[in-house]
């Protein structure tokens, strides 16, 4: 049954619920060996061997909002806030535009007061000027409003990143504080495509009450968005939060986490087929090869952190996060070996778009 299903998959044939939970619900080493195999079939036909990538810049820890899963939620009084200067942020952006990573990913905590607009309207623009213009700039700042979102788009942005962390509401709300509205991240996204953007949207996945069949609403959720790109990662414990307080121990079984958030990645390839799908620092943080495994199960995206060593830990999402005493030149190296190692290469210089959203 599990050949005829990859089969059918490969061949280009829809997925329907129950079959997206069977294979979620995989387990035997064998099993899920011929889920990633397939799912690579289908990146290689859809995509290519080539990696994408994109230069983070973790802007600012700054955050209004509280989600409980979060370590850098406004309410953690432990963390001491940062904010790049617009010369930091361009030094990292020219990073970038010199190490040939093709565009950045200005990423920050949510916050929308009119000096934060200007400030990141200011830097995509000082960007834009790098470079002759060349470097892309995709965006990772919360919920915003139109204006905000048609202001940062003339100002050069192009593609947005906006996770909605669980697409079922019961489980969002579960996550998250009684003034944080799932309809109103919806919208955002829908807002996000309506400005004419690239769109990515993504999961957490192994969340503590999450089920077999929140993932299959969640994949669900992305075709129906006709969404662009997915970033998703399992979920990581952070003990000064909320919800570590009270799941001390969810996700503790790292394997499970890092087979999980594989799985998810496998089966969103077969489902989605040609959208960009980002390899996350979250499957590095629970095994020390994680990002390539991700690759092998069908991601085509990473986006290694090129922001300033000095703020690395400050951006402690979540525990143990990778990468924080290793400074871009290091890390871009290393990178090259691993992508190397597992018959890939670097798509260097260019945008990289997902092939999805130049067929729209
Ligand atoms: N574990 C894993 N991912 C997390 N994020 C936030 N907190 C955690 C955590 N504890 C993710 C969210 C957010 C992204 C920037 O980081 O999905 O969208
Ligand atoms: Fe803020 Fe994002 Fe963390 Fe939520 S997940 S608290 S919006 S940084």
């Amino acid at each position: 049954i599990l050949k005829d299903i990859l089969a059918a998959a490969v061949a280009g044939e829809t997925l329907d619920p129950a079959r997206l939970a069977f294979l979620l619900e995989l387990k035997e080493p064998g099993d899920l060996e011929a889920l990633y195999r397939a799912a690579y079939q289908v990146k290689l036909r859809y995509i290519d061997s080539k990696v994408r990538l994109r230069g983070l810049i973790e802007v600012s820890n700054v955050c209004g909002k509280n989600c409980f899963y979060c370590g850098i939620r406004g309410g953690n009084r432990k963390v001491a806030r940062f904010t790049m200067s617009l010369e930091e942020i361009v030094a990292a952006a020219r990073h970038a535009a010199e190490f040939r990573y093709g565009s950045v990913v200005l990423q920050a905590g949510e916050r929308s007061d009119p000096g934060w607009v200007d400030f990141i309207e200011n830097a995509v623009r000082e960007i834009k000027k790098l470079d002759g213009g060349r470097l892309g700039i995709t965006l990772s700042l919360g919920e915003q409003s139109e204006e905000t979102f048609r202001r940062w788009f003339d100002a050069g942005a192009h593609r947005y990143l906006l996770r909605i962390e669980s697409s079922d509401p019961a489980l969002y709300a579960r996550l998250h504080p009684a003034d944080h509205s799932y309809a109103a991240r919806v919208e955002s996204l829908h807002l996000l495509r309506k400005t004419g953007y690239q769109v990515g949207t993504g999961v957490m996945v192994g969340l503590p009450g999450q089920t077999t069949a929140n993932l299959v609403h969640d994949l669900e959720f992305f075709k129906s968005l006709d969404v662009d790109m997915i970033g998703m990662g399992p979920y990581i414990v952070h003990h000064d939060t909320p919800l570590g307080r009270q799941f001390p121990d969810a996700g503790s079984d790292a394997g499970r986490q890092l087979e999980l958030g594989l799985k998810m990645i496998a089966v969103t390839r077969l489902h989605l087929r040609n959208v960009n799908i980002a390899s996350t620092t979250a499957l590095q943080a629970l095994a020390p090869n994680g990002r390539e495994l991700g690759l092998l199960a069908g991601a085509n995206v990473i986006m290694p952190n090129i922001g300033d060593l000095a703020y690395r830990k400050g951006y402690l999402l979540y525990e143990n996060k990778p990468g924080t005493d290793e400074n871009a030149g290091t890390a871009r190296e290393k990178l090259e070996r691993a992508v190397a190692a597992i018959g890939e290469s670097i798509a260097y210089g260019e945008w990289g778009d997902s092939p999805h959203f130049a067929a729209r």
